[in-house]
């Protein structure tokens, strides 16, 4: 990992995104309040994730951060993927699903070098990412590459 990606992924594992604002405790309780104040805050995410639409479609989530928009993906039936640079998001993500009985497949991943094959996707998802990645430009071109042609992309 360079140093600039370096120092992101140590800013996002110290806390993820709302972490210290909203998230009281790591359990169902704690989830649920987060998404709450979550789209409480940006209600316009629905309309813009489309969250429904995702069922049966093989979807990949980059930086999934404290996993409310997965969570969603996954409860809509969604083939869900995610990835996340850091350690952290990955564990509350994980964590949130088991909570609720959902499941994805996650894992610790870099935008910038996504570690899928060309036209994996039906849809990417990613909400506040690719603008903290040192190489924005990179990490849309790997979207671009793993998206099935006709696919469709949010970020
Ligand atoms: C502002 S948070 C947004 C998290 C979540 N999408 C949300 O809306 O709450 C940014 C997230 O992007 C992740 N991230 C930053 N650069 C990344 C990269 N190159 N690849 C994957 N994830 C990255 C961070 O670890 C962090 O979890």
């Amino acid at each position: 990992m360079n140093h600039k990606k370096q120092e992101v992924h140590d800013f996002w594992n110290e806390a993820s995104c709302g972490e210290d604002l909203y998230l009281a405790a790591a359990d169902r309780k704690g989830y649920e309040a987060q998404a709450e104040a979550r789209y409480r805050l940006e209600p316009y995410i629905f309309d813009f994730a489309d969250f429904a639409s995702a069922r049966g479609q093989k979807v990949l989530e980059i930086g999934v951060g404290l996993g409310a928009d997965h969570q969603r993906f996954a409860e809509a039936g969604a083939d869900l993927y995610g990835i996340d640079l850091t350690e952290r998001a990955v564990e509350h993500t994980r964590q949130r699903l088991a909570a609720f009985g959902l499941s994805s497949h996650l894992s610790i991943g870099d935008a910038e070098r996504l570690d899928f094959p060309d036209e994996s996707f039906d849809r990417i998802y990613s909400w506040g990412v690719l603008h903290h990645s040192p190489d924005t430009q990179k990490a849309i071109s790997e979207v671009h590459r793993v998206l099935k042609r006709g696919g469709g992309h949010e970020s």
